[in-house]
């Protein structure tokens, strides 16, 4: 143990983190145990990097120019049924994954636990994990094969996601067709550069975003294990979307019609004025731009038919293609910085909880990916079929608004129903 706290001791003092063993010679041996690791496995060097850059202001995005979408909803019948023939042989090829991201902490729902796990109040008292992996069993018997689903989690989650599945059999899926695989995290730094502890032994972490998911696949395994499968798709979508669609052979077969190595879904913004990301090209390149970022012109333009020229929102579920698995930039993508109200211990020992912000905490965004993408599209769906997030405890995106958005869409049957005829399955 004295190795390893000399060890523990110059890293952390390497990037300026002493403090961290503050603590030390008060704690028990498993909890000394404990700390030594959780030094070990802190990125205290790329937290540091960060840190120092946290409060440089963001260049400007650069050149903005629109991007066009295909909606999917003027579509010829033929075009539709050509791509869903396509995407539907490529699933019955053993070709295609679905992807969810539940590393997220799901701060805005103030639920203890992972999010997945969390009931919206259907009916069948279904979890969000339910809910998606529902859409996937009626697909698997509609080709005759089991679609293979990957779930992102975090250091802090993982284990309690793999016991609610091993606790409820895995819903009747086959276990070795769900795989869990983690993400990673960075510590959370205080405005003097110093990482913060969660106790005396834990340093405080949080999931580095899910931007991280390309990396955290290829490190993890799960990236090996695609293609040990043979397959060469994978759709990504959030964990908190009741309406994602795990399963959508139309852009599927799109992608694959197209040549597309990524095809991102969007929905009109409401308003212009939606505080959404919006689908551009910035510098050339496939781009999502924040709301902030785009001028009120910009937002309220229109083209000679009336739409919204910045109104394809992104909806965080997108469709790649295993090669972008290889790209560098998509293994090393940018972090953004955050300032957030971090509960810590103080240098008493004691826990505090912050009247306002205290911490950077830093994360890499999914859609920074795309610009990495050359072939890259965006395909527009309808808001009503496809997109019903939980995000807020309450008003807005909350359990109550998805509830109904599901309800309306499905039924209470869900996707499962037979009788089900929503083009969404
Ligand atoms: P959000 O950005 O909405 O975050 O994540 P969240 O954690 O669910 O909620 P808040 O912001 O703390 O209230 C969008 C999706 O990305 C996943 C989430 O689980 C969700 O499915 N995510 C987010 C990750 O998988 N990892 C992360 O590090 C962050």
């Amino acid at each position: 143990m004295l190795e390893q706290y000399e060890t523990a001791k110059k890293y952390a003092q390497r990037f300026g983190q002493e403090h961290v063993l503050h603590f030390y010679e008060t704690l028990s041996e498993a909890e000394k145990a404990q700390l030594l690791r959780s030094i070990q496995q802190t990125d205290f060097e790329t937290a540091l990097s960060l840190y120092q850059k946290a409060d440089v202001i963001p260049a400007p995005p650069g050149e903005i120019r629109p991007y066009s979408a295909v909606d999917k909803s003027k579509l010829s019948k033929a075009e539709r049924s050509h791509y869903a023939d396509l995407g539907l042989i490529a699933m019955a090829e053993g070709k295609y994954a679905a992807v969810t991201m539940a590393g997220g902490q799901g701060t805005r729902l103030e639920f203890d636990g992972p999010k997945g796990i969390y009931d919206i109040g259907l009916p069948s008292h279904k979890s969000l994990f339910e809910i998606g992996l529902d859409t996937l069993k009626r697909k698997s018997l509609q080709i005759g094969r089991t679609i293979p689903w990957y779930i992102m989690t975090s250091r802090e989650n993982h284990t309690a996601v793999e016991q609610f599945f091993e606790k409820n059999s895995w819903f009747g899926y086959p276990k070795e067709d769900i795989i869990l695989f983690q993400q990673g995290a960075l510590p959370l730094m205080d405005f003097e550069g110093k990482v913060l502890m969660d106790n005396p032994y834990t340093i405080k972490e949080g999931s580095d975003g899910n931007g991280s998911i390309f990396r955290a696949m290829r490190q993890s395994g799960a990236a090996e294990d695609l293609k040990r499968r043979g397959i060469e798709w994978f759709y990504v979508c959030n964990v908190d979307n009741v309406l994602a669609n795990l399963a959508d052979e139309v852009v599927l077969g799109f992608a694959i019609q197209e040549g597309a190595k990524c095809v991102s879904k969007s929905v009109i913004k409401s308003h212009p004025h939606e505080k959404v990301g919006v689908f551009c090209y910035c510098n050339g390149r496939p781009a999502v731009v924040e709301y902030s970022e785009i001028t009120k012109e910009m937002a309220e333009m229109t083209d000679c038919s009336g739409e919204l020229v910045y109104g394809d929102s992104h909806i965080s579920c997108t469709l790649f293609h295993t090669n972008v698995l290889e790209l560098d930039g998509v293994l090393h993508m940018p972090y953004h910085t955050a300032r957030k109200k971090v509960p810590y211990l103080n240098e008493n020992g004691q826990k505090t909880i912050p009247s306002d912000v205290n911490a950077y905490k830093f994360e890499a965004f999914i859609f920074d990916a795309f610009q990495f993408i050359d072939s890259f599209r965006v395909f527009r769906i309808r808001r009503e079929e496809e997109f019903a997030p939980v995000k807020n405890k309450s008003g807005e995106d909350s359990p109550e608004t998805a509830r109904k958005l599901y309800l309306d869409y499905y039924g209470e049957g869900g996707p499962l129903d037979a009788k089900n005829k929503s083009s969404n399955i």
